[in-house]
């Protein structure tokens, strides 16, 4: 089955029809769903959506476009949060230095204290990096190098290069591969995938967002990982079968879930 290590069903852009799109998933072969926290306000909305669907989890963190409302009492709302067992993990968390909506001191300071939080809880990271690779891999490295932590996350929609992946890969991580690796544009995720073994790889959609190039322009949905599937399965030359089992393989492990 596939698994969906990163959705975001809270947006706005499915209060239409947010239950038709998650009770459809299933016959499209989703059994799992990660939806991951960014704002303040999808943090509520998550923990309702993980105790109404039993096959989607949660994550829950403050963007970096978000880190401006990290007050101590968010800090402790995600603390309480991260006792529930469906919240998976401490995400998105990171860098962005394409919006750059807050200074990349505060940036900075506010990703090491969420992924503090998430060594005090036990829990991985989910980590959003734009436009901010070598600051990224370089507080990732003195948080996680040589800590012990034997599975430390998921570098979201890797966008970096061979080399940075190798190091992330070397530390424990999984690269969270999605839409863009369909566009035939996405030379260097490609040479990504080809490089880095499946056993590292893990799917997501970032839904609503990067729609795979068969889908590009309307409102991605788990269900489109479809394709996702079959352009690993194309650049690594194994079956789509080989590609959802191990994915789900790996994102069963980094978050302690047993297969049904
Ligand atoms: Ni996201």
């Amino acid at each position: 089955m596939i698994f969906d290590t990163h959705a975001h069903y809270d947006d706005s852009q499915f209060d239409e029809d947010r239950e038709t799109v998650l009770n459809g998933l299933a016959a499209a072969g989703v059994g799992c769903v990660v939806d991951v926290g960014s704002t303040v306000q999808s943090l509520e909305k998550i923990r309702e959506l993980t105790e109404r669907y039993p096959f989607v989890y949660g994550a829950v963190g403050l963007h970096p476009d978000e880190v401006g409302q990290l007050t101590p009492e968010i800090m402790e709302e995600l603390e309480k949060l991260l006792q529930n067992p469906r919240i998976l993990a401490v995400g998105e968390i990171g860098l962005d230095y394409h919006w750059d909506v807050e200074p990349h001191d505060v940036q900075i300071r506010c990703f090491q204290e969420q992924m503090r939080l998430a060594r005090r809880c036990g829990k991985p990271i989910i980590v959003h990096s734009r436009t901010a690779a070598a600051d990224t891999l370089q507080v990732i490295r003195e948080m996680y190098e040589d800590s012990g932590i034997e599975l430390p996350g998921i570098i979201h929609s890797y966008s970096g290069s061979l080399e940075q992946a190798k190091i992330y890969t070397a530390m424990g991580f999984f690269l969270g591969i999605g839409g863009v690796v369909t566009y035939p544009n996405s030379k260097k995720l490609k040479k990504v995938v080809q490089g880095i073994p499946l056993s590292y790889l893990v799917l997501e959609t970032d839904c609503p967002y990067l729609s795979p190039e068969e889908k590009r322009g309307s409102r991605n949905i788990s269900a489109n990982l479809s394709y996702v599937v079959k352009a690993i399965a194309e650049l690594k030359g194994v079956t789509e079968e080989e590609v959802e089992r191990v994915t789900e393989a790996n994102a069963r492990r980094l978050f302690g879930l047993n297969a049904d």
